[in-house]
């Protein structure tokens, strides 16, 4: 007998520490009972359209047949396996298939489980590139705002401390710029080359063309390539955290395939197993690697997490990439994309929008009221939001959708009738 919604909740909250959640003023979590397609539906039966791919991650919808199956087929196979000194078919098949779409220059892939584990190995191959080479580097330059997770070394590259009070005494050394626009360009440039001549940098860290958790900020390819540029030339290696924008959410494979300067270094997860397993995979220039392959023992690379390369996570990622290819999820995320700039263009002079703004499959609208970032007002708008069928997540007064690539016109259409309808609400 499943249990029923009472019971669920109760034991909820005798035992579990559900994450960003301050118990004292949050309400009660939703019992979630299954999702299919774009739709998660709670134990009561009601149905809501998942307009931010469950943290976008189900990119195919919830459940989707080919992911499905692709898990079943492994399963009978081979579940887990050390991959340390072990290698699988699903690994290396995932292998060729993701450096065969990744930027020409990442030639090696290295795997762990959540965007978090990928940023933290991103930058210790980085700090461990110059250290193997005779030098040590102790400072990473970081985007104001920005957002690379809730591990230290991530926590550290965030600009988005409001949380990291406790933790901020034990952090690296990070130094932070301004995300570049035409206005700054030159003093963003300016203040790199301040950096570089006056400490020992190691990395630049920057998720490329929006930034997710700072409400979906963006920034323009052709001014993040002229800091890329910058920083090749002055012997630093560049990490773009593609964990959240990766697998077509700006409209193109990668964020980076926008920006003709190419990082060294890559972290991926979310979107790359579909929202099926929890995986993720760093992955580095030819000469990053290079840096690690010596005699001495001491310069290989001795990171690993236990469920590195899990294959179930593999196969799926396997297949999520032959969906993220094929013409029609292809044909999708154009039409997606087209549909958000056309309802952009019918609220931007609504009174109660301050901006507007797209990527790909990304919509971002700043209400014109000020909010905390998780504060009542906020918890409201979610919570309108919910009782009209839509599940979407806003941050601070800016509401952005970034919905599966299965979404079909009319339920975006829905969705943004929704949207017309709060904001002549509040
Ligand atoms: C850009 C970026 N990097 C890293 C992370 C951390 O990923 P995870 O929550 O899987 O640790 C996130 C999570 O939202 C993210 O958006």
């Amino acid at each position: 007998m499943p249990l029923n919604k009472e019971e669920i909740q109760h034991l909820d909250q005798q035992h579990i520490w559900h994450p960003l959640t301050q118990y004292k003023t949050a309400s009660e979590p939703l019992a979630i009972s299954h999702a299919s397609g774009n739709y998660l539906y709670d134990v009561d039966g009601n149905e809501y359209f998942d307009a931010i791919s469950s943290w976008y991650t189900c990119s195919y919808g919830h459940a989707n047949p080919v992911l499905t199956k692709a898990i079943k087929d492994q399963v009978d196979q081979l579940h887990h396996v050390v991959f340390a000194g072990m290698t699988h078919e699903p690994a290396v098949v995932l292998s060729k298939k993701l450096i065969g779409i990744l930027p020409y220059n990442q030639q090696k892939l290295f795997f762990s489980e959540n965007g978090s584990t990928s940023v933290e190995i991103a930058l210790k191959m980085a700090f461990q590139y110059h250290f193997n080479r005779g030098e040590k580097r102790n400072v990473v330059i970081a985007f104001d705002n920005g957002f690379h997770g809730d591990t230290f070394g991530a926590m550290s590259a965030s600009s988005l401390s409001v949380y990291n009070g406790p933790f901020e005494d034990f952090f690296i050394d990070v130094k932070r710029i301004p995300v570049p626009n035409a206005h700054n360009i030159e003093s963003v440039l300016a203040q790199i080359d301040d950096l570089v001549a006056n400490h020992k940098v190691a990395s630049f860290i920057y998720e490329p063309l929006v930034q997710g958790a700072a409400a979906m900020q963006m920034h323009k390819p052709e001014d993040l390539c002229r800091l890329l540029l910058r920083f090749r030339e002055s012997g630093i290696l560049t990490i773009a955290d593609e964990v959240m924008t990766g697998f077509g959410k700006t409209g193109t494979l990668f964020a980076s395939d926008q920006v003709m300067n190419k990082p060294d270094i890559m972290c991926f997860s979310k979107a790359l197993t579909g929202g099926i397993m929890p995986m993720a995979i760093t992955s580095c220039t030819q000469e990053v690697y290079e840096a690690f392959y010596d005699d001495e023992l001491a310069k290989g690379f001795f990171h690993g997490h236990t469920y590195s390369g899990n294959p179930l996570g593999c196969a799926v990622a396997s297949a999520a990439i032959d969906l993220l290819i094929s013409q029609e999820i292809q044909d999708n995320i154009k039409i997606i994309s087209e549909s958000h700039l056309y309802f952009i263009d019918t609220i931007k002079d609504h009174p109660k929008v301050m901006h507007t703004r797209s990527c790909g499959v990304i919509l971002a609208i700043d209400l014109n009221i000020k909010m905390q970032r998780y504060g009542n007002e906020r918890d409201e708008i979610l919570k309108w939001f919910m009782d009209h069928g839509i599940f979407l997540r806003p941050l601070g007064n800016t509401v952005y959708l970034v919905p599966p690539f299965t979404s079909h016109v009319s339920e975006l259409n829905d969705t943004y009738q929704k949207i017309n309808l709060i904001l002549n609400e509040i």
